[in-house]
């Protein structure tokens, strides 16, 4: 047997496999045993021809570095299998018996699907057409596309074909290549091999291949949806729940942000459970760093409202730790944990009353004080709005000037999302007058949202939180007194208006003249709500009779007749 060397120019090595080759295809065709094993083994070794004639013909093929380890390995297991050919050739039994022999075989002719995979790869990712000098240096973020695709093309092939130090340097140039270029990960993902790359995710005996691996699946699953999908496909998060469970403190870090951006499908989120991942989730937000908690508690959250999923959460104890994430968290941490809560108390009985008992209303109710994002707002204000189905919890709301003078501000200051959910929530609620009083400043903006008759329920909301607080005498004043919001509702009442519902401004005028109210009554008649209410009566809209009836009061019949004179 030649000893073989990769110091052997490429040429050189590929005539010594050519030879040994045509040797070994006419030595298959002459064995006296395990003929079968032969003739499969001829097949692949005539498609192994086919292909290195196809390399011998690509212009650039010596120079790619790949070859360097290829070429050599090929020609050693050619020479093996050689050798067990003449083996089998004579008529002698076989010096190291059956079994040994066929295992031998085996090693020696996986060896060659190895080899000839390799070579197809290598063949088929196009780098052996192209100069390899542009690898030295990685094209800016200014060159063309073209570079780039075979940049992409060579190092997943070197990723691939190539052995350890080949994978440390390629995993480096595709790491650098998707830091310093956002655009890059959707070529990546289309020129790429991410199916390759999430396996790597499980490439146990080499720390670092596995951790440059879980860097670039981290950013390629955050960047867009189509490498988040294979990543999944490929069973990249039963690997990536493993190192957010037993990995260092940063590629936890990486592991957590890539199992967010996964669970972010919502046909991902099932894989949770099935990957054992709802206690690895838990527990990275109670004992992981800031970044990884804030990760961890969106995955979470992405979760939270799958059924079965929503279950083991409660019972592994997300609550308690959801809960002191909302108190000490990052903001976007507070942001996701409120989130999740609001999803788990919408959920039903059994999850709103482990939010009680953990304190979560008390936590929530202190959120809103120091606040923030608008969206952490949003968040609370469902969550407390579930919990205040409850009436024990109705009642600490209610009593919370805190909470209503901030309410309040909401509808003032807060974009409509906020501003409806405000008002739902102050209707509800049953509030003292002296709160009531508190906030009358934001009845202006309750009038101003009446107009609105988008989103769907704004108007009612803002209707009824106005009927709330108009039960207070000196809101009712207050609210006459204001010329702009006066105009505004008798508007509202003229049936040629046509972009709200007539019964919710009628609601008001009921709401601003039951009681004692005899100067709202003459400041209604003055800005002209009698005839509107009037046609508005004789379309039979709710309530307008009863409004129409007060506003006259005693004058009634004089009304009429005025009309009839008219
Ligand atoms: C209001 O703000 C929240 C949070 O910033 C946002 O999610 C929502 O889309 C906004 N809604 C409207 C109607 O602008
Ligand atoms: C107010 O109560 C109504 C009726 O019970 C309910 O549908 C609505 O969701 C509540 N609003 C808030 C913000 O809790």
């Amino acid at each position: 047997m030649h000893p073989t060397t990769t110091n052997e120019p490429p040429q050189t090595l590929l005539d010594l496999i050519t030879d040994v080759l045509s040797l070994l295809l006419l030595s298959t065709i002459t064995v006296q045993s395990f003929i079968g094993r032969w003739q499969v083994l001829r097949t692949k070794l005539t498609s192994l021809q086919s292909s290195l004639s196809s390399l011998s013909e690509s212009p650039l093929w010596s120079q790619n570095p790949l070859l360097h380890t290829l070429l050599p390995s090929l020609l050693s297991t050619l020479q093996r299998l050689l050798a067990l050919s003449r083996q089998c050739s004579s008529t002698s039994s076989l010096p190291g018996g059956k079994l040994l022999f066929q295992s031998d075989l085996d090693i020696a002719s996986s060896s060659l699907s190895n080899h000839l995979h390799d070579l197809d790869l290598l063949l088929r990712s196009g780098v052996l057409h192209h100069s390899n000098a542009i690898i030295l240096s990685h094209p800016g973020p200014g060159s063309d596309k073209e570079d780039l695709v075979f940049f992409i093309h060579d190092l997943f092939t070197r990723l691939q074909v190539g052995g350890v130090e080949f994978k440390r340097k390629a995993l480096e140039s595709l790491l650098q290549i998707l830091n310093t270029d956002k655009k890059s990960a959707s070529l990546v993902v289309k020129e790429g091999n991410i199916g390759y790359l999430t396996g790597l995710l499980d490439f146990n005996d080499q720390p670092l291949i596995r951790e440059q691996a879980v860097s670039a699946v981290s950013i390629l699953a955050a960047s867009n949806d189509e490498s988040r999908k294979i990543i999944f496909e490929e069973g990249g998060l039963g690997h990536l729940l493993r190192i957010l469970e037993t990995g260092s403190m940063p590629l936890k870090e990486k592991a957590a942000i890539a199992i967010e951006a996964i669970t972010g499908d919502p046909d991902n989120g099932w894989a949770i459970s099935a990957y054992g991942g709802v206690s690895v989730l838990i527990e990275a937000c109670r004992c992981g760093s800031q970044a990884t908690q804030t990760h961890a508690v969106g995955a979470i959250r992405n979760v939270a409202g799958v059924e079965d999923i929503k279950m083991a959460l409660a019972e592994e104890g997300v609550v308690p730790v959801i809960i002191h994430l909302i108190v000490s968290g990052s903001s976007a941490a507070q942001e996701k944990a409120a989130n999740t809560i609001a999803i788990l108390a919408s959920s039903g009985g059994y999850f709103r009353d482990l939010i009680i008992q953990e304190k979560g209303l008390q936590r929530l109710m202190h959120l809103i004080q120091d606040l923030s994002s608008s969206d952490t707002i949003e968040h609370v204000l469902r969550a407390i709005s579930s919990l205040s189905v409850s009436d024990s919890t109705a009642q600490v709301l209610s009593s919370s000037t805190a909470l209503i003078i901030h309410l309040g501000e909401f509808i003032k200051h807060g974009n409509m999302t906020l501003q409806k959910i405000s008002a739902s929530l102050l209707a509800n609620l049953s509030i003292s007058d002296r709160n009531k009083r508190a906030i009358a400043s934001c009845m202006g903006s309750l009038v101003k949202l009446m107009e609105s008759p988008k989103p769907v329920g704004l108007q009612e909301a803002g209707a009824l939180a106005l009927v709330s607080l108009l039960t207070a005498r000196w809101n009712k004043k207050e609210l006459v007194r204001d010329e702009k919001s006066l105009m505004k509702v008798v508007q509202m009442l003229d049936p040629k208006y046509e972009l709200i519902d007539k019964k919710f401004p009628v609601m008001l005028v009921n709401a601003l003249l039951s009681g004692r109210s005899s100067g709202c009554r003459k400041r209604l008649l003055d800005a002209g709500a009698c005839q509107h209410l009037q046609k508005l009566a004789e379309m039979e809209v709710s309530g307008a009779k009863k409004a129409l009836q007060r506003l006259s009061g005693i004058s009634l019949k004089s009304m009429f007749s005025r009309t009839w004179r008219e």
